[in-house]
């Protein structure tokens, strides 16, 4: 996968992407990233890239200019790929969440756009495939917010994840929180592990495990619930 990053501030990458999971799959050339500063390609003689709105109001706007013709280069620079997914990062966006990354993650090439400032000037808008949003809460950019994204796609790639990380059963996935998880000792500080995790009866155990997961998303995150489609098996578990 192909990720460009449009961003004012690229040294806020140059950290997290290379470290741990991301940083393997770059080393591993599952991924390539590129972050390029459009601030390079203001055609202002102070390479400015906002300017006050039109009709007033507080704080300054992102102009089009810098970002048209910085998407304009890298679409030359990838003529040999697909355009893929276009995202913008805004506060306004639709609100990202797992099914939003597994569709990332099917695509070969995504770029991202970062805003800096009170917001962009509604025309750049029409760039992208998707606005985007972290959170009901505002940050004082994109970038950290294209980093989250880019780290829960970047983990769905075919071979990001191995064996020991494994992505199938994560919370989301199946729609549900993930049941609670035991490793060694069996007992700690007087903190026993359920007898059933320790039975080897994988039928006994897959069952407590869903009912667990439901038991959980029922008690902290019923909206999620609302969501599922709920099979006789799971209402039985749940009312047990
Ligand atoms: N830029 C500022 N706040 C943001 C948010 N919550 N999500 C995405 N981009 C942002």
């Amino acid at each position: 996968m192909k990720i460009d990053i449009l961003s004012l501030f690229p040294d806020m990458f140059s950290g997290p992407l290379h470290q741990s999971i991301v940083g393997k799959a770059i080393e591993d050339q599952l991924l390539d990233v590129q972050v390029t500063n459009f601030r390079d390609y203001s055609t202002n003689k102070h390479h400015n890239v906002d300017d006050y709105p039109y009709g007033g109001g507080a704080g300054m706007l992102l102009q089009p200019q810098p970002i048209f013709d910085t998407m304009a280069e890298l679409e030359s620079q990838n003529a040999d790929l697909p355009k893929g997914r276009v995202i913008i990062l805004d506060p306004g966006g639709q609100p990202f969440d797992q099914h939003l990354a597994e569709s990332f993650a099917r695509e070969s090439h995504l770029t991202f756009i970062c805003g800096h400032y009170e917001g962009y000037d509604e025309r750049i808008k029409t760039l992208a495939t998707d606005e985007v949003s972290l959170g009901d809460y505002v940050l004082t950019g994109g970038e950290l917010a294209a980093m989250v994204m880019i780290d829960a796609t970047v983990r769905l790639l075919p071979g990001v994840l191995g064996n020991k990380e494994s992505a199938p059963g994560d919370s989301f996935s199946t729609g549900l929180l993930e049941y609670p998880q035991y490793s060694r000792p069996a007992d700690f500080r007087g903190m026993k592990v359920p007898d059933v995790l320790l039975s080897g009866n994988h039928q006994l155990i897959a069952q407590w495990r869903r009912k667990e997961a439901l038991k959980r998303t029922l008690l902290k995150r019923p909206d999620l619930l609302k969501k599922m489609r709920l099979n006789q098996e799971d209402l039985e578990l749940l009312a047990e």
